[in-house]
């Protein structure tokens, strides 16, 4: 699959910015540099920095559709904060692997993995507060949709955890995906048009952004339980055994409620319940899902003051998106 434009096309003024943000040294900027891959544990240099750069991308994207003129140091403070939520996400949810390498926690502790993604959190706020190109009041308004965003992301991580192993219905299951992984995505599309000045649209750009996180979680899901580990690089049914409440289980335990029983096993026999979620047809069920909401987002875009150029990436983007094996 082709990579679309929107992602690659601000890839390097975003990595010039995160890699500058990122030259402390010390061992919390050491962990900070793990994390992105900028180095190794042992201090040799890294691949370089991972990641889609979804979060950014859109961000400079989002600026440039409505006129604006991008400048990476906003969208840069928006990936720090998603690398600050991974850091923690991967020690609450157990994850070994974050982009194919040990988690931060599982190279220097859980204890010194929390100061890490704090200390990603502070620099990146402290990025926001510098970018320079904005004015004054447009610097202030995008501080506050940033910090309205991380309070909504935690939100939806506290609400997924406090749903694992539980019975969920779909829509406790929605209200979870739109802020953990929405909250970020609507404030990218938000910051953009907050970027170019143009206040008309916020609102519903953040909403667009939402509606394009749920089709993305929801595609993280199916490649959470159906993904190929050597693509992933995650084992097979990863999210099932840690007994994660994503969109095809919430699906298939509204369809099978005796599924409850078989999930609250220890061991969960992991080839019964991959039978039992295809039984109920929450495969299918997903694709569908990830599908509806895709469409549901070209069809806001359309209505957006964006011209064709504009459309067409987008479109692109999704396309993409909802295919998207890792
Ligand atoms: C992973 O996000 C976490 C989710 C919200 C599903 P991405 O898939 O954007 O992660 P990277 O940054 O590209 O690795
Ligand atoms: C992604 O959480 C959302 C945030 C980190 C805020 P997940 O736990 O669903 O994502 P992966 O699968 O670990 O990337
Ligand atoms: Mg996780
Ligand atoms: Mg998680």
């Amino acid at each position: 699959m082709a990579i679309p434009k929107i992602l690659w096309r601000y890839r390097e003024a975003i990595v010039a910015q995160l890699e500058d943000a990122l030259r402390n040294g010390g061992p919390l900027g050491e962990m900070l540099a793990y994390h992105m891959g900028l180095r190794e544990a042992d201090g040799s240099p890294g691949a370089g920095i991972g990641g889609k750069l979804l979060r950014p991308s859109l961000v400079c994207f989002s600026c440039e559709a409505l006129g604006g003129e991008v400048e990476a140091a906003l969208p840069a403070a928006l990936e720090l904060i998603h690398n600050f939520s991974l850091i923690h996400d991967d020690i609450q949810d157990k994850d070994e692997l974050r982009r194919g390498r040990p988690a931060v926690w599982k190279v220097y502790g859980i204890e010194q993995a929390i100061n890490a993604g704090d200390g990603m959190l502070v620099v990146a706020l402290r990025r926001a507060l510098d970018a320079e190109v904005l004015p004054g009041t447009r610097r202030l308004a995008a501080l506050e949709a940033l910090l309205s965003a991380i309070y909504r992301m935690i939100e939806g991580q506290v609400l997924d955890l406090s749903l694992e192993g539980k019975n969920v219905a779909v829509a406790d299951y929605l209200e979870m995906a739109r802020k953990k992984t929405g909250a970020l995505l609507g404030c990218a599309l938000e910051l953009g048009a907050i970027a170019a000045g143009k206040d008309e649209p916020r609102e519903r750009l953040r909403q667009l952004g939402e509606v394009l996180g749920l089709a993305f979680q929801i595609r993280d899901d199916w490649i959470g339980i159906w993904g190929d580990p050597e693509v992933t690089g995650k084992p097979v049914g990863n999210d099932l055994l840690r007994r994660k409440r994503s969109f095809p289980v919430a699906h298939a335990l509204e369809r099978d409620p005796a599924l409850a029983e078989l999930l609250s096993r220890d061991p969960i026999p992991l080839q019964e319940a991959l039978a039992r979620l295809e039984a109920t047809g929450a495969r299918e069920a997903t694709e569908k899902e990830v599908k509806r909401y895709a469409e549901e987002a070209v069809g806001t875009a359309a209505e957006l003051p964006w011209s064709a150029w504009a459309q067409d990436e987008f479109r692109e983007l999704l396309s993409f998106l909802v295919e998207r094996e890792a």
